[in-house]
């Protein structure tokens, strides 16, 4: 059997994407070989692809290397002392987090201890999206302390990791504000949140006395989004290429302020699937793509208005 892996070949645009050709991995011990059959793109992997970031810096003399870092699947093999799964469970996982990757890959070895068993109520699609969006959305709202009746502002509500942070702050028992485009003002307002379309004028006009702000945009919205919190507000600041000028901004203003970096954890991840399976979260996927369609998956995610995610069919 051959393993077809989508692989960044050097740093550029999408058409340094390839497919790779290699035999299907073996299990060292401890380890389960994952046959996936669907893969989350993130932002980051888009952002490796370019060559921007620390992914990109630490992996630069590692290429060709293959992102991707969610997988959903079936268990085809197993190393010695790997007893946890059967043959044939579905299992998900945040994989390789942050230099290793390997999600974009038909077969991939990975330690059994950095698996989810998926409920059989939970469709791999639906897997395949909470790894890497659902724990950052689940960490950021844990970061920040959000309790019922809080009033919580999420700036991008309708993208990966926002669609998930305003349904698990909503479960919370919190009052959610999200920002979005006028396409999203409905499918936000579905999630139980107040939609504030960011087109129309700036968030800082149209929401106030905010205890907690979830930023996903960082730059100018961020700023902006500032305004509209009450002393001793606290803020998560989450894109990693603007977080020290927000969380400065943000302490000067009075505020607890604080970025992040997303930590694998298969607990919080059984959690999230637990939460899927009774209906509390509901994943969104804009579209499904082939993985010989990766480029085409990599040019959605750089639109920037991706509602939900995107994911690689791996066995198409
Ligand atoms: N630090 C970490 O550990 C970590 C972990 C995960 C993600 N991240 C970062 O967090 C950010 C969000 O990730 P993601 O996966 O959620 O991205 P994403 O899915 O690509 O986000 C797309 C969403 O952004 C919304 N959007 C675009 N411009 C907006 C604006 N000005 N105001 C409000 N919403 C806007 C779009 O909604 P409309 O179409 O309605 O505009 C779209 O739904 C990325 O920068 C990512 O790299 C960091």
């Amino acid at each position: 059997m051959e393993n077809k892996q989508i692989a960044i070949t050097k740093f550029g645009g999408v058409d340094v994407l390839s497919t790779l050709t290699s035999d299907v991995p073996q299990p060292k011990p401890g380890e389960v070989v994952v046959k996936v059959v669907f893969s989350g793109v993130n932002p980051i992997d888009v952002k490796t692809r370019a060559g921007l970031g620390w992914a990109a810096a630490q992996n630069k003399d590692n290429l060709p290397w293959v992102p991707g870092y969610d997988i959903a699947g079936k268990i085809v093999a197993a190393g010695d002392n790997a007893t946890r799964f059967e043959q044939g469970a579905t299992v998900a996982g945040f994989i390789g987090f942050p230099l290793q990757g390997g999600g974009y890959s038909q077969y991939v070895c990975v330690s059994e201890t950095e698996l989810s068993l998926v409920p059989d109520a939970v469709t791999l699609e639906a897997a395949a999206v909470l790894p890497l969006a659902g724990q950052t959305a689940a960490q950021a709202l844990n970061k920040a302390e959000v309790k019922e009746g809080d009033r919580v502002l999420i700036l991008a509500g309708a993208g990966g990791v926002g669609h998930l942070a305003v349904q698990i702050a909503i479960a919370a028992k919190a009052e959610v504000f999200t920002s979005c485009s006028e396409s999203n003002l409905d499918y936000m307002a579905t999630l139980g949140a107040h939609a504030i379309n960011y087109e129309f004028a700036p968030v800082s006009e149209r929401v106030e006395e905010v205890d907690v702000l979830i930023d996903l945009i960082g730059g100018d919205a961020a700023l902006d989004a500032l305004k509209c919190l009450k002393d001793g507000a606290r803020v998560v600041t989450v894109p990693t290429l603007s977080a020290e000028l927000i969380c400065e901004k943000a302490k000067l203003l009075g505020f607890e302020a604080t970025g992040m970096l997303v930590d694998p954890n298969p607990e919080q991840l059984d959690t999230m699937l637990y939460m899927v399976s009774v209906g509390l979260l509901k994943t969104e996927i804009q579209q499904i793509f082939p993985y010989t369609q990766a480029q085409d998956a990599h040019l959605q995610i750089e639109t920037g208005h991706t509602r939900g995610k995107v994911l690689l069919d791996m066995q198409c």
